[in-house]
């Protein structure tokens, strides 16, 4: 597989500043590139990877793919050519940008570095184990220092012909599916994480949520606690461990109605023909333990609003 992550997304808000606002608290920092009505803020390990801007309703406009070589950007671009779900609006050596047909977001794979992501030191203390840590409480007990997160690790796209997306970004742009539930939603990747994109069948093609991975369960919860501390509307789901992908999960809601997720230790897969997928059945994909999903993170609130305006 030549694609190796996401790299950045595009998000359309209603209001750019109550959106930065909710980002920088969920640990984002600023980019010097922002402009009058957007704003860019970047993650620690994966820089600029959230660009947002004015829209009526939230929506995904842009979604980045990282491939290691720019013979990937050509092999990508051969398949376009010849596909139904796919047309191609922009291509130099570094950068193929593809319009996805059924729900008109633009796809940009560009040649990008892996994360340089700094080492974890994350000790436990377990029964018929030596001791990891001895004399010391666990660092997250004493640290003072706000969550960052890592990088833009997934995203959950709804989209009303399922079939015709998930054929765009397996057959076309080159992701894989991990798991799936069979015309509902399938978990796919373009890279080792179990899934970087979840492609759910909707009403209107909308941004589920947004995730972003941190060091630990230690984050998740210290990262959602904050936010929730500081706005206890902000909550929506968590915290839990979901059972596709076994990643920790804690979601917030940001101002434009898009769940942003802290999220750790999920799934990683290093060879198809050795993945064994579970054959998931009805509603316990979503979560092996934790509270159970509040109605609207099954149903957004603003759905109606989302297909009106579509
Ligand atoms: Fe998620």
């Amino acid at each position: 597989m030549g694609l190796h992550r996401l790299t950045s997304i595009t998000l359309g808000v209603p209001d750019v500043v109550a959106s930065t606002a909710f980002f920088r608290d969920f640990g984002l920092s600023d980019q010097t590139s922002s402009t009058q009505g957007s704003a860019h803020l970047a993650t620690r390990d994966g820089g600029g990877q959230v660009e947002l801007v004015g829209a009526p309703t939230r929506r995904l406009i842009r979604l980045g793919v990282g491939a290691q070589h720019g013979d990937d950007l050509a092999r990508i671009a051969d398949r376009a050519a010849s596909s139904p779900y796919a047309e191609i609006i922009d291509s130099t050596p570094d950068l193929l940008a593809v319009r996805e047909a059924a729900t008109g977001l633009r796809v940009e794979v560009t040649v990008a570095p892996p994360y340089a992501a700094p080492p974890v030191e994350h000790t436990f203390n377990r029964p018929g184990a030596d001791p990891e840590r001895i004399d010391v409480p666990a660092a997250s007990v004493l640290a003072a220092e706000p969550v960052q997160p890592s990088n833009l690790t997934h995203v959950v796209y709804g989209t009303p012909d399922q079939p015709a997306t998930l054929a765009f970004f397996t057959d076309v742009i080159g992701f894989e599916i991990s798991d799936q539930v069979p015309g509902i939603i399938a978990f796919t990747r373009c890279g080792p994480v179990h899934h970087n994109l979840a492609i759910q069948a909707a009403a209107v093609a909308y941004p589920h949520h947004i995730a972003f991975e941190v060091d630990d369960i230690d984050d998740v919860v210290r990262g959602g606690q904050a936010m929730v501390d500081t706005d206890p509307d902000r909550h929506m789901w968590g915290v839990g461990r979901h059972a596709i992908g076994s990643n920790w999960f804690w979601y917030l809601r940001e101002p434009g109605g898009t769940f942003v997720e802290y999220t750790a230790d999920i799934d990683r897969i290093s060879e198809q023909d050795k993945y064994r997928p579970k054959d998931w059945q009805g509603h316990e994909f979503l979560y092996s333990f934790g509270p159970p999903p509040p109605l609207e993170f099954l149903e957004p609130a603003d759905m109606a609003d989302l297909i009106a305006q579509s």
